[in-house]
This record gives C-alpha cells, sequence and structure tokens, in this order.
C-alpha cells in the first residue's frame, strides 16, 4: 500500500522544505516536488510541518519502582507517546542482582509483546560486573540488539551500583560498541542527607529537592566522565537538571570525551517551587534528580542550542496522585519518583522551543529525534525523514493553540504535570512505519503493531550507510 503525503513543509535536522513524500510498503521511498500519485493513497499536509517521528531515549513503562509499578504500561503509554508524536522509544529493562541478564530481558518482552502501538527497543541495566554477567552481555548485545547499558549511581540499596561496577561496565561497553548510560547523582550522600533530614523531622515534599542538592549532581557527573575518560569507553548521562551537571558534560566534550547529555521537558519549564504546593500536591514534581531552582532552566536551553546537550528524554514514569504518590505523605522519601511526560514532550519542546525562539526547527528535530537515533544505533532507519528510513512521521499543525490537561491527555495516570500549560502546535496525525496510528487527532492504530527494534552498536550510524532504494524506475 502506497500513501503520498502532499505539501507539507518536510523538516530534518539539517533542511526545510516544501515536498511530498512518497510511501511504498512502510518506507519513505521517493521525496519530490510535485509527485505523482501513481495509485498512492493522498494524504493532504497543508500548513503544516511535516516531521520525523519523534525518538524518546528515557521511558519507564510497566515499570515496578517505589514499591509500587508505574500506572501507565506499554499500551496506555505507546498510545499517549504517539498522540505526542513519538513513534520509537527506549524503554529501560531492570534487571536484579543474581539473576540472569536474559531473565529480566524476557520480562520486558513480555510487558510490551501484543501492547505497544509504536516501535520500541530497550537499555539494560547492569547493577554488578560479575563472571555470569561478562558472559551474557555480549550475546544480548549481538542477539537483542541491546547495545546500551545503564547504570545508576543513585538509589543507594535499590538500584545503586558502586564505581567498579561502572568502570567496569565502561570497559565492557567500549569492546562491545555499547553506549553506558548513567543516572549521575551521589547516592551515598543522598542517603545520608535523607536519614538526617527525617531525624530532624522534615517529612514534605520539598525535602526531597533539598536533601539533593545540583552539587551532588555536578560531582557524580564529573566522576562518571573522568571515568570514562580512563576506560576510554563513551557515556550518556540521563536527565541533566542543571548547571553543576552541564559544565562537567561541556568540559568533558571541550577535551574531546565521547560524553553526550539528556535533558528532559520537566526541567526545561518546571522549577523546585512546585515541590512547595499545598496538600501535599508537591509530590506530584517529585523526580530524581529534582526540579531545580529556574535559574538553571536558561542553562539547560542554551546547552541544547549550543550542543553540550544533545537529546530530550521524557523519563515517562507516571505514578497515581491517589494512593501512589500518596504512599509517602508521612515522608517525602517514600513517594515513587517521576511523572509523566511521554505525550507532552514533543509538544512542550516545540512550543518552548521553537515557538518561543529558543531553538530553530532543525534543531529542535535533532533533540527530538535525530541525535537520539544517532547515538541509540536507529538512524538512519528512524529520526529523519530521508529515502530508504521507515516512514515514521509525524504531521504537525503549528497554528493551533491548546491547553495541556489531564482531562485532556491519554495516559492512564490521574494527573498531568504540565496541567494549565498553553502550547503552540499539535501533532495531528502520526505513521509508523506507514500506517497511521494517530488520523486527524484519532487513534486509528492497534495495540501489539508496534515492533521491537534491534539497535546498531556505538558509533556504527556514523559509518556511511549505504541504503537500497525502496522501488526502482517508474513502475
Ligand atoms: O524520578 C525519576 N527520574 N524516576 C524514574 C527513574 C529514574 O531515575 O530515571
Ligand atoms: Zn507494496
Ligand atoms: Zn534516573
Ligand atoms: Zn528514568
Amino acid at each position: 500500500m502506497r500513501k503520498l503525503i502532499k505539501n507539507g513543509t518536510i523538516v530534518t535536522a539539517a533542511d526545510t522544505y516544501v515536498g511530498d513524500i512518497l510511501i511504498h510498503d512502510g518506507i519513505i521511498a521517493r521525496i519530490g516536488a510535485d509527485l505523482d500519485a501513481e495509485g498512492a493513497e493522498i494524504v493532504d499536509a497543508s500548513g503544516c510541518f511535516v516531521f520525523p517521528g519523534g525518538v524518546d531515549p528515557h521511558t519507564h513503562l510497566d515499570m515496578p519502582f517505589g514499591g509500587t509499578v508505574t500506572v501507565d504500561d506499554f499500551e496506555s503509554g505507546t498510545i499517549a507517546a504517539a498522540f505526542g508524536g513519538t513513534t520509537t522509544i527506549i524503554d529501560f529493562c531492570l534487571t536484579s542482582k543474581g539473576k540472569p541478564l536474559a531473565e529480566a530481558v524476557q520480562a520486558w518482552h513480555a510487558k510490551s509483546a501484543g501492547k505497544a502501538v509504536i516501535d520500541y527497543g530497550f537499555h539494560l541495566m547492569v547493577s554488578e560486573v560479575t563472571d555470569e554477567v561478562l558472559l551474557e552481555l555480549p550475546r544480548i548485545i549481538e542477539e537483542e540488539g541491546i547495545t546500551s547499558l545503564k547504570v545508576f549511581m543513585a538509589y543507594k540499596n535499590v538500584l545503586q551500583a558502586d564505581d567498579g561496577t561502572l568502570y567496569r561496565t565502561l570497559q565492557v561497553a567500549k569492546e562491545q560498541g555499547a553506549l553506558v548510560m548513567v543516572h549521575a547523582e551521589n547516592g551515598d550522600v543522598i542517603d545520608y542527607l535523607v536519614r538526617e533530614a527525617l531525624e530532624a523531622g522534615h517529612t514534605e515534599p520539598i525535602y526531597h529537592a533539598l536533601t539533593r542538592p545540583p552539587q551532588l549532581e555536578g560531582e557524580a557527573t564529573g566522576r562518571a566522565a573522568g571515568l570514562t575518560e580512563l576506560a576510554d569507553s563513551q557515556l550518556y548521562v540521563v536527565h541533566v537538571t542543571c548547571a553543576d551537571a552541564v559544565e562537567k558534560i561541556a568540559e568533558a566534550r571541550r577535551r574531546g570525551l565521547r560524553v553526550y547529555g539528556e535533558t528532559c521537558p520537566q526541567y526545561l519549564v518546571l522549577d523546585q517551587t512546585y515541590l512547595e504546593k499545598p496538600n501535599f500536591e508537591g509530590a506530584k514534581y517529585v523526580w530524581s534528580p529534582p526540579l531545580r531552582e529556574k535559574r538553571n532552566q536558561a542553562v539547560l536551553w542554551d546547552a541544547l542550542w549550543n550542543g553540550q546537550l544533545q537529546a530530550i528524554g521524557s523519563d515517562q514514569c507516571s505514578f497515581d496522585f491517589k494512593g501512589q504518590k500518596e504512599l509517602g505523605i508521612a515522608d517525602f522519601s517514600k513517594i515513587p519518583n517521576g511523572g509523566p511526560t511521554i505525550e507532552d514532550r514533543f509538544s512542550l519542546l516545540y512550543s518552548e522551543g521553537v515557538h518561543k525562539g529558543r531553538l530553530s526547527i532543525n534543531k529542535f528535530v535533532d533533540i527530538i529525534a535525530t541525535s537520539a537515533a544517532k547515538l541509540f544505533g536507529l538512524f538512519p532507519r528512524k529520526g529523519t525523514i530521508a529515502v530508504g528510513s521507515d516512514a515514521d512521521i509525524v504531521i504537525f499543525d503549528p497554528s493551533v493553540e491548546r491547553t495541556l490537561s489531564a482531562e485532556t491527555h491519554h495516559m492512564k495516570v490521574d494527573y498531568n504535570a504540565f496541567e494549565g500549560m498553553q502550547v503552540f502546535g499539535e501533532p495531528v496525525s502520526v505513521l509508523v512505519r506507514g500506517e497511521f496510528v494517530i488520523r486527524d487527532r484519532t487513534f486509528a492504530g492497534k495495540p501489539g503493531s508496534g515492533r521491537y527494534t534491534h539497535r546498531k552498536r556505538f558509533g556504527e550510524a556514523d559509518k556511511p550507510a549505504v541504503k537500497k532504494l525502496p522501488i526502482g524506475g517508474s513502475s
């Protein structure tokens, strides 16, 4: 089946131009001016931008955490992602010490198969590097195409790994062509500060932020960059929130290290004062690392613009306010960490970034799709609009003005972190491999239509990829 997307303004990380896109068997077959329909179904994109589908490299769907499980799973989470303009996610597969990694990967396949409506891959958490792990990792990287490994430097006694484990993981990643991701906060010192605050009787949500100061994010980021240099490996720092951490990444990059960073929409538009909202509402805004003082927002926007940070992950990790966030009503350290962001990531970055003049439209595409596709071995199949790429496409109307709200969002979670915010622009139709998942703002997909994606090894995307043209001649 062919489709012809006509008259839209096509935007990639490099170019902006008016043109048509011919899709054949899920692949972009031709791009040009006034293409012949050749019997294809015509999709009119006049007045709209035609973007590559968003690539969200950081989600937690159906994840057990903080004594409970995220409310949004691979079905509701990917439906919401699609409404928001995201066509590929990479979710974190959690592992447990002493248990085979393959078991964890199978568990993540079981959570996602038959549910996802967009394409997806997994990152693999590493919490220890034993002989068994060393045997299993190369096989999982090869057979599953899981080419990114996640190490937590925080969440002491739960997910945290020690520095030796981080260093060994960096070494394995170097050998195997994988990218190491870190949650960079000093978990040992945070653990001490949390106990000190609770002993002093401080139980309110704001103490979540006060016991995780930016210095501890900067310190861990610098430590991880140093270990990366020693291992001559590659590092991606997730959810960067503050100047302290941006400086460490920028310094490492100035010195030529393969160190990359991501921030998230919440750190760009919300700040620490949200944790002070009355009636325990501050709990809705408990993320780790925490929301920061407002002055950090400008630092993060600048870092995206000047390339010190490369990508935007949602860090989708949704817990209901009722019954889940409330687990921490008497003790901030028991509030499940995380929030609902998968749906609004794309539009918030367009509206606050492009519409408000903080990002060029091409830079927007780069940070919302292209750079993550490159870093995580999906490019050029995903993350751009080019002949031979998957037809993952967002038709986006920039003239719409709307209000973000739990009343209208598609996530299951009972609140919206950006409630009441005005945004400009809306994904009108979204295609994954040439099939509508959202058509004229209505869900048109089917649970299970999303495909698991094997990813290439780190750095392979930078090698010239010679693609076979999907259709030849003019038939
Ligand atoms: O608060 C957060 N970020 N929750 C999700 C887990 C993580 O650390 O990414
Ligand atoms: Zn065909
Ligand atoms: Zn984290
Ligand atoms: Zn996360």
